[in-house]
């Protein structure tokens, strides 16, 4: 017996926690009734499980794609302004897959998609702080305090960003590449954190989770992810708080002219 939000994330459907939220918003019936109550337990094999009114198919083999995802697709897997689709980008899978998380329509780079509801869940979840590095061109040249301020958090909607890595990487006449890691996964999180300390994004690309990176994955292919490829998702500690070191300074200073 399993869990039933584990049940449909199993099944390819969603994330175990888009799985949850159907069962909260009455979406889900088991054997004929709808379940709201959280971590019923249930025998896919033996029960007849609905979602949205639909039988739940047995559990597919996983499959893990890693997409270089081009400017002007969306993530999400309908649009109602009819624009571009990232599975339509797929040859020869046969399987119903869905993207790990989301990707701006005007940003590329590395994209997962897989049916596997768990790993999904275990990707997005902010307990696990899986980075994720872009390559953003910034209009400017930032200065070493703008980069202190994105790497130390800026607030983003009265909230302020977790500590993030940023490298900068070149600077030319009018513009700057920085690689730029983050754990969150808030809307537009590089464009806002680039766009707060004066230097908008020109242009944005993904080029790793954790130390799985695009490589030269050419734009709009796609290749099958194996175990090692990953694992490497998951080999990375979270980027550390640089905050720390500036508060013990004045401390210390202080204490000398006791
Ligand atoms: N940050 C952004 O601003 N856009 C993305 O697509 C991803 C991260």
């Amino acid at each position: 017996m399993l869990r039933l939000q584990k049940v449909i994330a199993q099944a390819g459907i969603c994330s175990r926690r888009a799985a949850e939220e159907l069962i909260a918003a009455g979406k889900v019936q088991v054997d004929g009734e709808v379940v709201t109550a959280m971590g019923m337990k249930v025998d896919p094999a033996v029960q007849q499980i609905l979602v949205r009114g639909k039988p739940l198919a047995l559990a597919e083999k996983k499959i893990y794609i890693f997409l270089h995802k081009p400017v002007g697709y969306v993530t999400t897997l309908n649009d109602p302004q009819g624009r571009p689709i990232v599975t339509s980008l797929l040859r020869d899978v046969d399987a119903r897959v869905f993207p790990v998380g989301r990707l701006d329509y005007d940003t590329s780079g590395a994209l997962l998609l897989t049916n596997d509801g768990d790993l999904a869940q275990r990707i997005q979840h902010p307990s696990f702080e899986i980075p994720k590095t872009y390559e953003a061109r910034v209009k400017g040249k930032p200065s070493p305090k703008a980069i202190r301020q994105l790497e130390q958090g800026v607030l983003i909607e009265g909230r302020r960003t977790a500590p993030a890595r940023v490298v900068l990487r070149k600077a030319a006449n009018r513009s700057t590449i920085l690689e730029i890691t983050i754990h969150e996964g808030r809307k537009r999180q590089v464009r806002k954190m680039c766009e707060f300390v004066g230097h908008p994004v020109i242009e944005l690309c993904r080029i790793a989770y954790g130390r799985l990176r695009l490589g030269n994955l050419p734009s709009g292919h796609s290749r099958m992810l194996d175990s090692a490829d990953i694992a490497r998702i998951f080999s990375v500690k979270r980027v550390a708080s640089k905050k720390k070191k500036s508060w013990k300074r004045p401390t210390a200073a202080k204490n000398k002219h006791k």
